[in-house]
C-alpha cells in the first residue's frame, strides 16, 4: 500500500516547477566534501561555489537551516538551531530507529546524526523540501532516508519506530486527536514521541479555532496546554513530560534573501504583542509522549 503511494508520488518530481530543480540536483557532481554539523551545518568542497549557489537559489524558499557551503551562507527563514538546542538536552538517540515526520529539509535529522541513532527516516510530502535534503545530502552522504509521505500514512506502515519527532505539524491537522493516535500507532513498545506544537496561555480546557492565524489559513486548532494534554491522554499515551515552551521571536523567524515574501514581522501587529488578526502571538511547547 505504502509502496504504491510512494511510486505514485515519485511522479511529483515530473511537475513542471519541480522537474528542472530535480535535474539540477541530480546532475550536481560532488566528489569530495567535508562537513561540521553545528548550529550552522557547514560544508567544504572543491565543487565550484558558483554552481552550488545556482542550484541553492533554484531550491528557494529555504525555511529551515542555516547551511553553509564554502562561502555560500544559506540563511534560512528560521534559525532552526534555537528549537533544536531547546530539545537536544532531553534526547538520547543512540542506537534508536527514528522517524521525523514533517521533517522538512532534514536540518534536524542532520543534527541527530551526532547522537548515533541506528537509522533515521524523514517523512514529508513536499518534493521541494525533499530536493533540498538531497542537495545537502550530496555533500554529507548520510544514510538518512526521505519519503514523500505524511503523518496520515503512519497507520499503513509495517515499520514501527523507537522515537518519532513530530514538530510543527499538529496545528495543521483538522483532527488533532486522530493524528496523535497515528503517532502512537507508529511507536514500538516503550517508544517516545517528541512533539512541538503551538499552544495558548491559560489554564482553561479550551482551544482556539481560527479561520486564519498569523496569515496561515491552514491552522485549525491551538489548544491550551491543559487541552493538549487531554488530547494526548485521549490518544492513549501513558505519560507526558513537559520539556518547555517559548514564544517565537523575530530573531528566530525572519525575512531573509532565501525566502520570497513575508515572515513573522508581517504576521504580527506593530508592537508584536498580537498576531495581525488580534490573537495571542505564536507560543510553542515541546513535550515528550510515552506510549
Ligand atoms: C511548520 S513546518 C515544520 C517543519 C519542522 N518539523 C520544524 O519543526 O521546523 C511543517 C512541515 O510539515 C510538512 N507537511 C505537510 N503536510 C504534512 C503531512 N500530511 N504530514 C507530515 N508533514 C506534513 C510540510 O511540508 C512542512 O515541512
Amino acid at each position: 500500500m505504502i509502496e504504491k503511494i510512494l511510486n505514485e508520488r515519485d511522479k511529483w518530481f515530473e511537475w513542471k516547477n519541480i522537474k528542472p530543480i530535480k535535474e539540477a540536483v541530480d546532475n550536481l557532481e560532488v566528489k569530495e566534501a567535508t562537513y561540521t554539523i553545528n548550529d550552522t551545518i557547514s560544508i567544504k568542497t572543491p565543487t565550484p561555489t558558483k554552481k552550488i549557489t545556482q542550484i541553492a537559489k533554484m531550491l528557494k524558499p529555504w525555511r529551515k537551516g542555516p547551511f553553509k557551503i564554502n562561502e555560500l551562507f544559506i540563511d534560512s527563514e528560521w534559525k532552526s538551531y534555537i528549537k533544536w538546542n531547546s530539545i537536544k538536552p532531553h534526547l538520547n538517540l543512540k542506537d534508536k530507529e527514528i522517524l521525523d515526520v514533517g521533517g522538512n529539509n532534514g536540518y534536524y535529522a542532520f543534527r541527530m546524526l551526532e547522537m548515533e541513532p541506528k537509522s533515521i527516516e524523514i517523512w514529508d510530502p513536499s518534493p521541494l523540501f525533499n530536493l533540498q535534503f538531497e542537495f545537502i545530502n550530496k555533500f554529507i552522504k548520510s544514510d538518512i532516508k526521505y519519503k514523500l509521505l505524511g503523518v496520515e500514512h503512519i497507520p499503513m506502515s509495517r515499520k514501527k519506530w523507537d522515537i518519532i519527532f513530530c514538530m510543527g505539524v499538529l496545528y495543521h491537522r483538522r483532527d488533532p486527536i486522530e493524528m496523535l493516535k497515528w503517532l502512537k500507532e507508529g511507536l514500538r513498545k516503550e517508544g517516545v514521541v517528541i512533539l512541538d506544537t503551538l499552544i495558548l496561555e491559560g489554564n482553561e480546557e479550551i482551544a482556539l479555532s481560527p479561520l486564519r492565524y498569523a496569515k496561515m489559513k491552514n491552522v485549525y486548532f491551538i489548544p491550551t496546554l491543559k487541552t493538549l494534554k487531554n488530547w494526548i491522554k485521549r490518544a492513549g499515551f501513558k505519560k507526558i513530560e513537559f520539556i518547555g515552551k517559548r514564544y517565537t521571536t523575530t530573531n528566530e523567524q525572519r525575512k531573509t534573501e532565501w525566502i520570497d515574501g513575508e515572515s513573522l514581522e508581517n504576521f504580527l501587529n506593530k508592537t508584536q504583542t498580537k498576531t495581525i488578526e488580534g490573537y495571542e502571538p505564536p507560543l510553542r511547547c515541546y513535550l515528550k509522549l510515552f506510549s
